[in-house]
């Protein structure tokens, strides 16, 4: 009769069974999806960011019960833009959080929205853009501080456009319902008036009053295609996003914001974001805030 240990030995597989052993990204493939996600969101991901790529799309391999990630990247060229999509949701770095640098929204409240109802009284328009708003808590920060800051009456038609190529963000967004944890940069103050706490199924969860998230629309948009909005916009919020592309891309985009920015609108941007040229539009007004000085864009 084996002892228990002979027993143990003997049915014990000589190496952990396949399906346990998460698959290793290689170079090739590595290589291939660096560049799959460069080209179709402008994303760099530099040779350091290798374990990074395999955490964030193991997952997607074992939903699709695939070994390797050579079988996945076949899978990416015959599947199309589905897969594509999902790929670079994997991809994405979403971090946010409400009031997020928060000297933006001081400077939203003092001086960027006085100077656009002063600027549009014609039109009494005021439109906003935050792009690349991940799970929508900077939209709804702007949706706040504008609520906050614009005469009651005479109404002013404010709208705040939000997009991100990331499709999962957007639809979290547009729910509106945070967990409680993640209000914590809330005042207490602003908690009460502009969220419903929740209850029952959505115990520790506040959604946003309608108020304030029917000041916001949430779109998905890569900000490397084609635009479908005209603007003018009177700010436009692009925090966090632009260090992850290269700096052609980043070069084109700024043009590309100063298009649609009117003169005398603002473009702020994350705190380890700047821009370099002295000659172009921006000029330096605040912490990584830049005003539109010159341009073709009337404003109204
Ligand atoms: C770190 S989050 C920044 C969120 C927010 N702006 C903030 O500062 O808290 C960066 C966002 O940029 C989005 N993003 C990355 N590449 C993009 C692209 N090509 N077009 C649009 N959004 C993109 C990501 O999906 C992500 O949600």
């Amino acid at each position: 009769m084996p002892t228990p240990a002979n027993e143990f030995a003997t049915n014990a597989p000589a190496t952990p069974a396949a399906s346990t052993v998460a698959p290793v990204l290689g170079d090739k493939e590595f290589e291939f999806i660096r560049h799959v996600v460069g080209v179709n969101a402008g994303i760099v991901l530099g040779p350091n960011k290798r374990q990074l790529v395999q955490g964030r799309l193991a997952r997607r391999l074992r939903e699709l019960g695939m070994q390797s990630y050579a079988a996945y990247c076949d899978f990416v060229r015959e599947a199309g833009p589905e897969e594509l999509v999902r790929l670079i949701n994997a991809i994405t770095t979403n971090v946010t959080a409400f009031f997020r640098e928060k000297h933006h929204f001081d400077a939203l409240a003092s001086y960027m929205l006085p100077e656009a109802l002063e600027r549009n009284q014609a039109s009494r328009r005021i439109r906003i853009w935050s792009a690349g708003c991940s799970t929508g808590e900077e939209a709804y920060c702007i949706a706040m501080v504008a609520a906050e800051t614009l005469p009651a009456a005479p109404r002013w038609d404010l709208k705040i456009l939000a997009t991100d190529i990331d499709s999962n963000v957007i639809s979290t967004a547009a729910q509106g319902v945070y967990p409680l944890e993640r209000l914590s940069t809330v005042s207490e103050a602003r908690l009460r008036r502009w969220f419903l706490k929740g209850s029952g199924e959505l115990a520790g969860y506040a959604r946003v009053r309608a108020q304030i998230a029917g000041l916001v629309t949430f779109r998905s948009l890569n900000l490397l295609h084609p635009w479908p909005m005209r603007g003018p916009f009177d700010v436009i919020f692009c925090r966090n996003t632009m260090i992850y592309f290269n700096q052609p891309t980043r070069e084109r985009l700024l043009e590309r914001f100063a298009d649609l920015l009117v003169d005398g609108g603002y473009l702020c941007l994350g705190h380890s974001e700047s821009i370099h040229s002295a000659n172009g539009p921006f000029r330096l007004v605040g912490k990584t805030v830049y005003r539109k000085v010159t341009g073709g864009r009337d404003g109204g």
